[in-house]
């Protein structure tokens, strides 16, 4: 699969929203016209009633309903669509509809959903009424690449929550939300600035990260971008058997260091050899403080 992150130009970014669209809003401010990154330039709902499209023509951004008269009218509308504004990159934001396999495949690896629990535990609907019955003292959101399955592409990032005591599903709701509204913004980013690939991105190697946990590919998938961005490719076999090597060291820290921002992650990649450190940081520092 060719992988088209970084385009090396602004991102076009389309987002597919049902309702009141809260992340769509953290999307849009992450993302407004003229972001040299990506700007989002159309928003479709499903529901022409969804609060979303209200929030898009707010900031000006092009929105439109195509109320739901089966998958095969909405889907051929939004191609249209897409394709006419030449969209790079599809965002799915609290959109509750399944798209066709056809639709999956065309934008696979540019289409993403977020999810709010920590895939692949509780997929589906009621998340946080079922994260509490089950008694879980963690919880979060997920970013992935849409797939044919619901709720089941590769995992691109993911943040965890606490559950607490007396928590209701509605107080769940609200703090993952919160969690969601830095999440997915941070997602694209690393989707834009190509640190986030599907293991079909790697060639030879998407077997070697298939044999991962679902939870630890993304992490590998980021070293071996960062790799690629580098220019080290031919480092990628040393991700797996020779840790040691700086820049495969330098890959590994930044992408741990890019879901968990921990200072003795930063302590431990700033004693790596200049070359290496400079390449990571810069890297960081466009994930983390965008302009
Ligand atoms: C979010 O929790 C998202 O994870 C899920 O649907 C919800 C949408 O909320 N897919 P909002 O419309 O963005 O406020």
């Amino acid at each position: 699969m060719a992988w088209p992150f970084p385009l090396g130009r602004r991102a076009r970014l389309a987002v597919l929203a049902s309702g009141r669209g809260t992340n769509l809003e953290a999307l849009l401010q992450a993302f407004p016209p003229g972001n040299p990154l990506g700007e989002v330039v159309l928003v479709l709902s499903d529901n022409p009633e969804a609060l979303a499209l209200e929030r898009a023509r707010r900031r000006g951004v092009e929105a439109f309903a195509l109320p739901w008269r089966g998958r095969k009218a909405f889907e051929g509308e939004a191609l249209g669509l897409l394709r006419a504004r030449g969209v790079d990159a599809v965002l799915l934001a609290g959109f509750m509809r399944l798209l066709s396999p056809s639709f999956v495949e065309a934008w696979y690896g540019r289409l993403l959903n977020i999810h709010p629990s920590l895939l692949p535990d509780y997929p589906g609907l009621n998340v946080h009424q079922r994260v509490l019955a089950a008694g879980e003292k963690e919880t979060g959101s997920t970013v992935h690449f849409v797939d044919q399955g619901m709720d089941t592409g590769p995992i691109l990032l993911q943040g965890r929550v606490p559950v607490l005591p007396g928590d209701t599903p509605e107080a769940l709701e609200a703090r993952v939300l919160r969690l969601e509204h830095r999440l997915y913004p941070k997602a694209v980013r690393l989707l834009l600035l190509g640190l986030a690939r599907p293991p079909e991105a790697f060639g030879p190697l998407a077997e070697p990260l298939r044999a991962l946990p679902p939870r630890e590919r993304p992490l590998y998938a980021r070293a071996l971008s960062a790799l690629a961005l580098w220019g080290k490719e031919a480092l990628w076999p040393k991700a797996f058997s020779e840790p040691q090597d700086p820049w495969v060291r330098g890959a590994l820290l930044l992408a741990h260091l890019l879901a968990c921002p921990h200072p003795a992650l930063r302590e431990e990649l700033s004693t790596l050899p200049e070359g290496v450190r400079e390449a990571a940081l810069g890297l960081w520092t466009r994930v983390e403080s965008p302009l």
